[in-house]
């Protein structure tokens, strides 16, 4: 009774203009092994549970891409989604169209843009994840060390023990593995903060007791239909509307018509910081959420100044910490240049501040309807 959702919709619009409306980052190469995000993310889940156990959430205009890429990935575990609403509504959308049918499921819910190097420790946490979901009424996430104020993540506040509760975060990684001998290391969260503004973000690193949430979700799913009835009822009321047609011929033209009237509202906001029965479980698996391009920048190969480049012709001279990604074959000279993002992508070229790259996906909203 173990289900996989692979969230495929999103834009990944702080990676523009790489990443672009029609081709969004989990469908891109972007690490260059021939495979893209979303490949790599369904091979690993593979790996925890089988292939009719897969669903894959998206919006309608990737279909194709969907099944160009994931082939054997079976057509009614694509869920397709008439307008772009956020992940609330389309987790809400197969928790509902699963447990008409398996009223048992444990669910894990994940996103298609993650790069996890540590395949080993990442199917065993999630092992013992779905073990506690299936004993405990929780609704786990796993938790990442942060190591700086990103105010692009959501952040957890968890419960230490008195003992652990002095430590430094750079010791934790000690303290937590003594911990999780004890208690299969999952902990109740305190309080759980979407995308904090700075000075909260560097206040929680600072505090040493809070991790990042990987957006990497696990549940039964009559647990989390609870939390939509109590914490989103007009999500919860509209997708059990849906229960006399789900897995009916006439489910995609409900969907079709009621979809859209969904409020848009990411799953974090709408259960993750409401609820008061989210737990956590700190894993170290090499993590990165590549959202960015200083992600991408921070675990890619970087040359003696810290630069990263893609291709061989790119002369640098006087130049550090940046972060160029130029189109096949296509040579560049620069120099004088520190802490910046250049993109190429033909159409559009990008030259940005590394430090100020959050801003890219509102300059990205403006111009994507051109470009
Ligand atoms: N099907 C579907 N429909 N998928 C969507 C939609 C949608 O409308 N919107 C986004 N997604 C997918 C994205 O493709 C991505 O794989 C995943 O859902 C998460 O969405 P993002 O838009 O990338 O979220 P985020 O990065 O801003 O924040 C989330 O992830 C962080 C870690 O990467 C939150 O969960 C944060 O709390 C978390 O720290
Ligand atoms: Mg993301």
């Amino acid at each position: 009774n173990t289900f996989v959702l692979i969230m495929a919709g999103g834009v990944g619009s702080r990676f523009w203009p790489k990443s672009r409306n029609h081709f969004p980052k989990q469908f891109i190469d972007i690490l260059g092994t021939g495979e893209s995000l979303l490949q790599l993310t369904y091979q690993r889940f593979l790996k925890i549970c089988p292939n009719e156990n897969i669903l894959i959430l998206t919006n309608a205009v990737y279909a194709d891409l969907v099944k160009e890429q994931l082939p054997a990935v079976l057509i009614d575990n694509v869920l397709l989604e008439p307008s772009r609403n956020n992940t609330a509504p389309c987790i809400a959308y197969a928790t509902y169209k699963i447990l008409q049918k398996n009223p048992d499921a444990n669910i894990v819910v994940a996103p298609s843009d993650h790069l996890i190097l540590k395949e080993d420790v990442f199917i065993e946490k999630i092992n013992q994840a779905l073990d506690f979901t299936a004993e405990n009424d929780a609704l786990l996430t796993l938790g990442i060390s942060p190591t700086r104020p990103d105010t692009g993540y959501g952040y957890i506040e968890y419960e230490v023990s008195s003992s652990e509760y002095q430590v430094s975060s750079s010791e934790y990684q000690v303290s937590s593995s003594e911990y999780q001998e004890s208690s299969n290391g999952i902990h109740k969260v305190n309080a759980f903060k979407e995308k904090p503004v700075l000075e909260k973000a560097q206040e929680y690193l600072n505090s040493g007791n809070y991790l990042w949430n990987a957006g990497i979700f696990i549940w039964k799913a009559e647990n989390l239909q609870k939390a939509f009835e109590k914490y989103e009822v007009e999500i919860d009321t509209l997708f059990k509307l849906g229960n006399e047609f789900y897995n009916t011929p006439a489910e995609a033209q409900f969907i079709l018509e009621k979809y859209p009237t969904s409020p848009d509202i990411s799953i974090d906001y709408a259960i993750l910081e409401k609820a008061d029965n989210i737990y956590t479980i700190p894993a170290d698996i090499g993590w990165s959420d590549l959202g960015t391009w200083a992600s991408l920048h921070a675990i890619a190969q970087q040359d003696k100044h810290q630069n990263v480049c893609n291709s061989e012709h790119i002369h640098l001279h006087d130049t550090h910490d940046c972060m160029i990604n130029l189109p096949k074959g296509k040579a560049a000279v620069i120099r004088g240049l520190e802490n910046f993002i250049v993109v190429d992508d033909e159409q559009v070229l990008l030259i940005y501040p590394k430090s100020e790259e959050q801003e890219i996906k509102g300059v990205s909203k403006e111009m994507v309807s051109k470009f």
